[in-house]
């Protein structure tokens, strides 16, 4: 067994619960976290039958709110552990759509959730990782890397991701606990439902299609990275290319590359 225990945001869909089905083979328990606690038992209920002996705990909680974070977390840390845990911080979302038609309650959740609940967790878990090992994966994105028009603060909020990923691990390198950041591009969850706005046409879409990667390649991608200390990892050939490139662009090549960009047909979000 190569962890005692899996801490999963956002298992209930998309890389989560990929995540979750490929970890339950290497972890003796899973914690998994998210709002759809009914989607999270189900998934809780298919491990166990597939795994006797695992023990899969389900956390519903709204990461995106003060009061359930601070639960979480005392939760989490009750947990007794005496062997090596894994933190995927992976719970996150987008709003496909410029900044002055968005909701102040999204615009909210995206920083809450995507910033500070992957902080609050890293910062809950480092003591314990450092006295016991394991390792962290942030899930950032090949978003980090851009400053994109009609995602602004999504990509700003991966930005600090990575950023804070890499610092992270250099705190932690020291007493030999892995952190990585995942930098996909495109890949087919329930990301792109839940980010568009209503009425809004996603006029990268037939751009974008090119550079898809399979949930399983960015999930068994990112755990070998992780065994293998990298800082960064980009699932797929396409991805570290597009990834070097932009990283090596001079800004004004970039803002010029991302004023061309199509923009999205605004609209305000559902919610509003
Ligand atoms: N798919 C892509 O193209 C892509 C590319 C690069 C990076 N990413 C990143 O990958 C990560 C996973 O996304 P995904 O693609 O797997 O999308 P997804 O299928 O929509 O999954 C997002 C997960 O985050 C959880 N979540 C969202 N808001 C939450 C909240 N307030 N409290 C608790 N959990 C919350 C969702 O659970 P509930 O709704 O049940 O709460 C869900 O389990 C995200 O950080 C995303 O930014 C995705």
């Amino acid at each position: 067994m190569k962890y005692q225990q899996a801490i999963i945001t956002g298992a209930s869909s998309g890389f989560g619960a990929a995540f979750a089905r490929r970890l339950a083979f290497d972890c003796g328990r899973l914690v998994l976290i998210a709002r759809r606690g009914e989607i999270l038992k189900n998934l809780a209920s298919e491990l166990q039958e597939a795994h006797p002996g695992i023990e899969v705990l389900v956390e519903k909680c709204d990461l995106a709110s003060v009061d359930d974070r601070r639960k979480l977390i005392a939760k989490l840390k009750s947990l007794p552990v005496s062997g090596k845990t894994l933190l995927i911080n992976n719970a996150g979302l987008g709003d496909y759509g410029e900044l002055a038609s968005a909701t102040v309650e999204r615009n909210a959740s995206m920083v809450q959730v995507n910033v500070q609940a992957l902080v609050e967790l890293s910062h809950a878990f480092a003591p314990l990782l450092k006295a016991q090992g394991g390792g962290i994966i942030n899930i950032a994105s090949l978003a980090a890397d851009l400053p994109i028009p009609d995602f602004a603060i999504y990509a700003a909020s991966k930005a600090f991701v990575a950023s804070f990923s890499e610092a992270l691990r250099l705190e932690m390198t020291a007493c030999g606990v892995p952190v990585l950041a995942v930098c996909p591009g495109p890949v087919h969850t329930g990301f792109g439902d839940v980010a568009r706005r209503q009425g809004c046409s996603d006029g990268s879409a037939p751009f974008k299609k090119w550079f898809y990667t399979e949930i399983a390649t960015v999930v068994e991608g990112a755990l070998k990275a992780l065994r293998g200390g990298k800082a960064r990892y980009y699932p797929s050939l396409k991805i570290r290319l597009a990834g070097l490139l932009v990283r090596n662009l001079p800004l004004p090549v970039l803002r010029f590359i991302m004023g061309m960009r199509p923009r999205k047909v605004t609209a305000t979000h559902p919610e509003s």
